[in-house]
């Protein structure tokens, strides 16, 4: 089918790469034309595993192509995706100017004889889906003024919330758990239906064996609440974690042994329920602050999504606790952290809990030091100031009086901790995500701390 991708970030990027893939004709559009450019070269301007190979295989097939020509997109797709950034307000609530500005420019560029189908893939808030079509009216109503020809609105909108977490979007692109299509209109969700019809029978799973993909349809506002309540439990759960991590700390028991004893249980399941510095990035801040503040818009408020938020904001200085335990003055000492980006796999620095933690070390007048496999390359320094980037981890060490283990990337298991030990003035880790082998590393004389570990 033909479709159009609007928003070329961490979604629709990775959307519009699998749709080709998967055997539609893709023009993606964004209005950042350095990153057109750079996608027209076959090249991703994010970071997200398994993803440049499948651009090049699909710009080798021509079913994939980039533009900012928001016109040129809107004419080619029968389908086409919403998916810009929705960012949050100070306020908690999403910002979103650029989902309307597209959906205006969508609107100025119907031509009103083919009918097309608007899905709403950016995160927006709920009851949005209305707010769509109304502002789609409203373009192609400017356009009609402006033109004369009075082209009727042949199109319908649907809301089909994403859930690829980032690190492993192309995987969970292919093998999604369910898909989730929110619209009144038949034509609209049997198109919807056709176009994930490869993804459904699992052609492109990992296991092909399983039952097709569950396709739940929904009208438009629970289909939108569906993403904002996934999000929130997610959050809520690890939230959770983290509270029974701190009375852990505090009695003497081992978290990593109780998330596995509670785990087992079917109805809590063993998966995010791991302790740490609490969770970042640019979707569970955003959904839970916004859901909130969509209940308080109505009149209720969210007492247990307000406590997830502020349990999950206490949890970012825990780290910091228990360096000044160990260490007592900061001021003046070297402090290295393993990790910045908000989890592993990912250059994604949005709301990370290092960028927190490195505020409050400059505060105290610490020297901060760091070390991240993507970020140490890439040049990043977005929320950086004052930190020293390091290029491995043995020049994060030397001359350290702590290691903060802040994100769990899979290469940090198999560091040289020894090597790493003589170089730094005082052996202290803090082990923020409990990713460490305790043992091997107080072994090797480290004075280990983790997260009710
Ligand atoms: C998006 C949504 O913001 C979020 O709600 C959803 O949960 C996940 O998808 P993300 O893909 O991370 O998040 O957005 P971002 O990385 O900010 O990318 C948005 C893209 O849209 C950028 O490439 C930007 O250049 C482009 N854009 C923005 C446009 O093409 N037109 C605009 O008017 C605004
Ligand atoms: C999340 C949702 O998982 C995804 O479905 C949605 O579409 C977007 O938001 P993402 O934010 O990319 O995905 O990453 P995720 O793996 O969910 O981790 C989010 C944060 O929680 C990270 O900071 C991670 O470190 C933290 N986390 C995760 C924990 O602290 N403990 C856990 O057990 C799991």
């Amino acid at each position: 089918m033909r479709v159009c991708v609007i928003g070329t970030g961490y979604v629709g990027l990775v959307t519009g790469v699998c749709l080709s893939h998967i055997g539609h004709d893709v023009i993606c559009v964004d209005n950042n034309e350095e990153k057109v450019k750079l996608m027209q070269s076959g090249q991703s301007p994010i970071y997200e595993p398994g993803l440049s190979e499948l651009m090049k295989s699909s710009a080798e097939s021509a079913r994939l192509h980039f533009t900012s020509d928001l016109a040129k997109g809107v004419d080619h797709g029968e389908i086409l995706f919403i998916a810009v950034g929705t960012p949050p307000l100070p306020t908690g609530e999403s910002d979103t100017r650029y989902v309307e500005a597209v959906a205006r420019g969508i609107g100025a560029n119907l031509n009103g004889s083919d009918y097309k189908v608007i899905v709403n893939k950016s995160t927006v808030p709920i009851g949005s889906g209305d707010w769509v079509r109304m502002i789609v009216l409203d373009g192609l109503k400017e356009r009609q003024k402006a033109s004369g020809n009075d082209a009727d609105a042949n199109f319908d909108v649907v809301s089909n919330p994403e859930f690829l977490r980032e690190g492993s979007a192309v995987y969970d692109t292919f093998n999604p758990d369910r898909i989730v299509l929110g619209s009144n209109s038949e034509q609209a969700i049997a198109m919807m239906k056709e176009l994930y019809q490869p993804l459904v029978s699992r052609k492109f799973a990992k296991d092909k064996s399983l039952d097709p993909v569950p396709v739940v349809v929904t009208d438009l506002s629970s289909a939108e609440m569906i993403k904002y309540a996934a999000n929130s439990f997610l959050a809520t759960k690890i939230s959770f974690i983290n509270e029974v991590a701190n009375i852990c700390d505090r009695v003497g028991a081992d978290v990593t042994q109780v998330a596995k004893g509670i785990g087992l249980d079917s109805r809590i399941g063993s998966k995010f329920l791991q302790a740490g510095i609490g969770w970042g990035g640019s979707c569970f801040p955003k959904d839970v602050s916004a859901l909130i503040h969509t209940a308080d818009d109505y009149g209720y408020s969210a007492e247990l999504m307000k406590a997830a938020v502020s349990v999950n904001i206490r949890q970012r200085s825990i780290a910091l606790e228990k360096l000044q335990q160990e260490l007592k003055i900061l001021k003046g000492k070297t402090i290295g952290l393993l990790g910045l980006t908000f989890k592993p796999d990912t250059d994604d620095m949005r709301d990370a809990p290092a960028l927190g933690l490195i505020e409050e070390l400059n505060r105290l007048g610490a020297r901060v030091k760091a070390y991240d496999p993507i970020v140490s390359q890439s040049g990043l320094s977005h929320g950086l100031s004052g930190v020293i980037i390091e290029t491995n981890a043995e020049m994060l060490a030397d001359g350290c009086d702590a290691l903060v283990l802040v994100t769990d990337w899979k290469e940090f298991e198999k560091l040289d901790y020894s090597k790493m030990a003589k170089l730094m003035t005082n052996t202290v880790m803090i082990d923020g995500r409990n990713f460490l082998d305790r043992k091997a590393l107080e072994a090797i004389g480290f004075r280990y701390l983790g997260i009710g570990h």
